[in-house]
């Protein structure tokens, strides 16, 4: 009877929408409940085009796993903000190029972290830890993570639609500065974020979240691109999320602005 009481991070509260689980019925998926369906559906209902522009956040994460491992060579990912399992999961994707791909996933809601267990249980090379995102100190000294990660070889750092959820107050740009710090020259950082740029709506989108476990904050394009200031941006640089290298299948490049979405892929000098 725990439901309905206590902290949203370590009891069970389907009463507060979560973005975790606001994003799953926006996919389609299955792990949400009753109030984050009303959410859902009142973002549908404020911005149709959110219903892409989630499909495209997918699709650039999967992109942008498949560079990393294929192209890049890189061979360790750590992925804030994992959000609940659907179609190509990090894991698949890097352990499917290749399976000693080390991932550790790290997300704040406790729904997501039992899905996740549940998921991962057998699977090699992979570990899910609960941590906040506002403390990067914690995510990199838990003995999850050390178990797996090697600081001296370079990582890839996901921040995919989790940066909107936390405000200027909590230093953005510094969390990233903080989780690239241990790892050398040549690691990544995989950055998605959401703006109202191309439609003014979504700063009433933003709004819906206000009732939920985390306030969304939209960012203009020069916001964004100073969150990955002083990194080396990789080809082709900070974009709409289908004109980040798009394969045969990737829809939207007559109208990019609907996937409402920037994403970029930098590198640590
Ligand atoms: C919109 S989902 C994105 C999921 C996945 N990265 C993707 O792009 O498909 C955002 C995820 O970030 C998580 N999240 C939001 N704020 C967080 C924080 N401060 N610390 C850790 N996780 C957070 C949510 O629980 C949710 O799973």
């Amino acid at each position: 009877v725990a439901t309905y009481r206590g902290d949203w991070t370590e009891t069970f509260r389907p009463d507060i929408p979560s973005p975790a689980r606001i994003y799953d019925a926006l996919l389609g998926g299955k792990d949400n409940y009753p109030a984050d369906r009303a959410i859902a559906e009142k973002v549908l209902a404020t911005e149709p085009a959110s219903y892409v522009g989630v499909r495209q956040n997918r699709a650039f994460l999967r992109r942008a796993v498949r560079y990393l491992v294929a192209e890049a060579g890189v061979r360790q990912l750590l992925d804030i903000g994992t959000g609940l399992p659907t179609a190509g999961n990090v894991h698949e994707v890097a352990q499917g190029i290749d399976p000693r791909c080390r991932v550790v996933y790290v997300d704040n809601d406790p729904v997501v972290r039992a899905h996740a267990l549940d998921l991962l249980h057998g699977t090699d090379n992979t570990a899910f830890i609960k941590h906040d995102l506002r403390d990067p100190g914690e995510i990199l000294a838990d003995a999850g993570l050390r178990g797996l990660l090697d600081f001296g070889a370079p990582v890839a750092v996901l921040l995919v639609a989790i940066l909107h959820f936390i405000g200027d107050e909590d230093d953005p740009r510094g969390i990233i500065d903080r989780l690239l710090e241990p790892f050398p020259a040549g690691s990544y950082l995989v950055l998605s974020h959401v703006t109202a740029d191309s439609r003014p709506k979504m700063a009433e989108v933003a709004k819906l979240y206000d009732q939920a476990t985390s306030r969304f904050f939209v960012r203009t394009r020069d916001e964004v691109q100073a969150l990955v200031a002083g990194l080396d941006l990789v080809e082709p640089g900070l974009v709409w999320l289908p004109q980040w290298r798009p394969g045969p299948d990737t829809g939207l490049l007559d109208e990019p602005g609907r996937s409402l979405t920037y994403g970029v892929v930098a590198r640590k000098r």
